[in-house]
């Protein structure tokens, strides 16, 4: 890890524990660090911190967060500008190779992913397995897992070309498994890939095409759909990144990896908000019901949350919902939908929640999540499926963690202790004398 070491910490005792020094690490941006790892050998004692709030579990050179600033950086450019100036596959390239590609880098990135986009022809038989009403994502957290029995000859993670075929095939096929687990739930064949598409058209088409009819590409959706997968392809040390990294430093192979990363990303706290906030809007109705809803909101004992507002980093605004909010009028606008009734709903839900104490000094503020269900579904994506496509986009960023993790010469095996408030020990009693 190339930090510099400048200043220390000394943490000392009420105890009589000896004080430690220990050093802190300072990163390119953002903040110190201190290294602990020598606290429980030198004092037996760990720290303890749920949730993870105040921990770095490790160091990292992909993307960079600034919670104040409502920035978001993929190997140093901005969100903002690779939505505009990039397309998917070139933010793909970035992330796994730290450089955006020249024209001919690029070229050869697309006809690999290109030609691995077909998943093996026994892969269909999965699906029959589940019920046609299964929630796309136990259908991905199943089939991605599967993948690996088709993949012998990448899983040494240890060498570097597997690692490197194991990131393209996964790249490539999630669109396909994605589009599979949709046409199994409307009951119409699969379609294969098209190579003379590009990535973002290619999936539409797999998804709207039918025997009985071709898929017309509508450029101005297909760039929204390619925009939505930009904003979502990574996010530094999310709940879902972290599983796949710990999951990774076991030495599970890549494709169990990421099914581990997409069975976290359902959850409704992280991936599944989007499906969460889009059946909030729903749930609202109308703009009259908000302050009736959000008076449940306020009420702690509601268990009610304004889904896709709030997050863990950004403590001002998530410039991915702003980029989000833009894409969802591009889109209604094309489609002629400029008076669609939810986002009519959301940005009087966003204006008022904005004016409102209670979320304000919460630092409370629209998440990608809040506009991205609009957006899918004015693109025809059924609700079930808007996390699915959230961990399609998501899987480069997962494997570009997880290559770093496996190439990390201070990676080990994740292991956290606890602070256990459990009975001591005791001793079995017989039968006879159990209460
Ligand atoms: C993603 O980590 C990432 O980077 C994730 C992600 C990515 O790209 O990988 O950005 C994707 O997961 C975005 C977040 C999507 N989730 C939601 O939109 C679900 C609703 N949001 C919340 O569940 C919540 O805001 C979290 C989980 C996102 C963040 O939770 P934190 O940081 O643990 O904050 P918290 O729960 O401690 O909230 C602080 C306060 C609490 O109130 P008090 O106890 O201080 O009175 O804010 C309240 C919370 O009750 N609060 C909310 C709220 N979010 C937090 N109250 C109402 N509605 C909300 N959405």
């Amino acid at each position: 890890m190339t930090t510099t070491v400048e200043n220390k910490a000394t943490l000392s005792f009420s105890d009589g524990t000896p004080s430690l020094e220990m050093p802190i690490y300072t990163g390119t941006i953002g903040p110190d660090v201190i290294d602990i790892r020598k606290l429980y050998a030198s004092t037996g004692k760990f720290t303890y911190d749920p949730g993870f709030m105040s921990t770095a579990a490790c160091n990292s050179s992909i993307t960079y967060i600034d919670g104040d600033k409502g920035e978001l950086l993929y190997r140093g450019y901005p969100i903002e500008q690779l939505a505009v100036n990039c397309d998917f596959l070139e933010t793909c390239y970035l992330l796994l190779n730290s450089e955006l590609p020249n024209a001919a880098e690029k070229a050869s990135f697309v006809s690999l992913v290109t030609n691995h986009t077909m998943v093996h022809e026994q892969m269909q038989f999965f699906f029959r397995g589940f019920r046609r009403d299964a929630h796309p994502m136990s259908v991905l957290v199943g089939t991605v897992g599967a993948l690996s029995s088709f993949y012998h000859d990448s899983l040494d993670i240890s060498d570097p070309h597997h690692r490197e075929v194991s990131a393209i095939r996964l790249i490539a096929k999630l669109p396909t498994l994605v589009a599979m687990a949709y046409k199994y739930s409307v009951g119409q064949p699969f379609v294969y890939p098209r190579n003379e598409l590009s990535y973002s058209a290619n999936f539409m088409n797999m998804m709207f095409a039918t025997p009985c009819a071709d898929y017309k590409v509508n450029e101005v959706l297909v760039r929204a759909l390619d925009r939505i997968l930009i904003l979502h392809a990574d996010h530094e040390q999310n709940a879902s990144t972290s599983t796949v990294r710990l999951a990774g430093s076991s030495g599970a192979n890549p494709f169990a990896c990421i099914a581990a990363g997409i069975a976290c990303l359902w959850g409704p706290a992280h991936g599944g908000a989007n499906e969460a906030a889009l059946s909030m809007l729903e749930e609202i109705g109308s703009v009259d019901n908000i302050g009736e809803f959000i008076k449940q909101v306020k009420d702690k004992n509601s268990g009610v949350k304004l889904m896709g507002f709030g997050h863990r980093v950004y403590k001002n605004y998530d410039p991915r919902a702003t980029l989000m909010r833009e894409t969802c009028y591009e889109v209604l606008e094309a489609l002629g939908l400029q008076n669609d009734r939810l986002f009519k709903l959301a940005m009087a839900l966003e204006k008022i929640a904005l004016e409102d104490e209670y979320f304000v000094s919460r630092k409370l503020y629209p998440n990608v999540d809040f506009y991205s269900g609009i957006v899918q579904r004015a693109l025809g994506i059924p609700v079930s499926l808007f996390t699915g496509i959230f961990a399609l986009a998501r899987t480069v960023g997962w494997i570009a963690q997880w290559k770093e993790m496996i190439s990390d010469p201070e990676q080990k095996i994740g292991r956290p202790r606890q602070l256990f408030v459990g009975p001591t020990r005791r001793d079995v009693p017989p039968m006879s004398r159990r209460g």
